[in-house]
């Protein structure tokens, strides 16, 4: 199920926007986690289970996957799941430093500016989480192809305002809606569900203060403006999705790499089910004026709509 809500398409003022961000702070102060004491990192790897819903797989439902033994069903899920915590850590480096920049030197008795700061510390926290967990699932570092480093490391620079805050809500909400099923799914090591447990629960505040800056953001914005900003974070989302799973997880998982790549291009299951999963944050991208025409081809392209 996605998260994303329409909501209204009125600009939030700046009272609402404190109001927004001491709640977000209650509820942080309320329930936030420490991944050191909450997850199991003591019991070994147990490889009777998925690191995945097997449904998310890139190869469910082609015939590679039915010509797979049920343990090479698993190491394959192990290592996606690995491969998308990995792609998670780049994109949370991003995030952090791209909200660093928005708040420098910005008023520190504001509730937004220390809810930045409790959001980065959250980040920080996810990503050594996902680095363990990753270390755990026996996987080697799964890093975005060299274009896209360098892509994100120009986009971490440059990028302000909606462009970052949209970018932010998209990353969040493509892993949101997978790590809400793996964490219900009792075929799913459990220590992989205690994982993204806690990265559902926080990053449900995330997205909640991505989409009110996206909309506080673009609030008066220009046609212009707009219509570039669309088409950039819908560039950043098709780079987001298709980085992550990385093309070597097929290799460690002892299958053929050549083969399980085509199949997994061609695998119109996954595009449903990422297409269907993301319906609510198309509709608020909808709602705040982010799909135009050149942005939507981008989006087909990701599978997203
Ligand atoms: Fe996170
Ligand atoms: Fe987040």
């Amino acid at each position: 199920m996605a998260s994303a809500t329409a909501g209204s398409d009125a600009a939030p003022t700046q009272s609402d926007r404190d109001d927004v961000a001491r709640r977000l702070l209650h509820s942080s102060e309320a329930l936030s986690y420490d991944p050191a004491q909450e997850v199991d990192w003591e019991t070994p790897l147990d490889t009777s289970y998925h690191g995945a819903s097997p449904e998310w797989s890139t190869l469910y439902g082609t015939s590679y996957w039915a010509e797979m033994t049920p343990e090479q069903q698993r190491e394959l899920t192990r290592q996606e799941a690995a491969s998308v915590a990995s792609t998670g850590i780049w994109f949370e480096m991003i995030l952090q430093q791209m909200m660093l920049r928005d708040f420098y030197a910005k008023d520190p008795t504001e509730p937004a500016f220390q809810w930045a700061l409790t959001e980065i510390a959250d980040e920080c926290r996810h990503s050594i989480m996902f680095a363990r967990g990753a270390a755990k699932l026996r996987a080697p570092a799964y890093r975005p192809r060299r274009l896209v480093i360098e892509l994100g490391r120009v986009f971490k620079t440059l990028a302000f305002g909606e462009a970052a805050y949209a970018a932010i809500l998209v990353a969040e909400e493509v892993l949101d809606v997978m790590q809400r099923d793996w964490m219900r799914d009792e075929r799913v090591v459990p220590f992989v569900r205690t994982i993204n447990n806690i990265h559902v629960v926080e990053e449900s505040r995330h997205m909640k203060f991505a989409r009110e800056e996206t909309r506080t953001r673009l609030a008066g914005s220009s046609r212009l403006r707009r219509q570039i900003n669309a088409l950039v974070i819908a560039i950043v989302s098709y780079v987001i999705v298709t980085s992550m799973v990385h093309k070597k997880v097929y290799a460690n998982a002892g299958l053929d790499p050549e083969r399980a790549t085509r199949e997994a291009k061609g695998n119109e299951h996954h595009k449903s089910l990422l297409r269907s999963s993301c319906s609510g944050l198309m509709e608020f991208l909808g709602s705040a004026g982010l799909l135009t025409k050149t942005s939507m081809w981008f989006y087909k392209r990701a599978n997203l709509l």
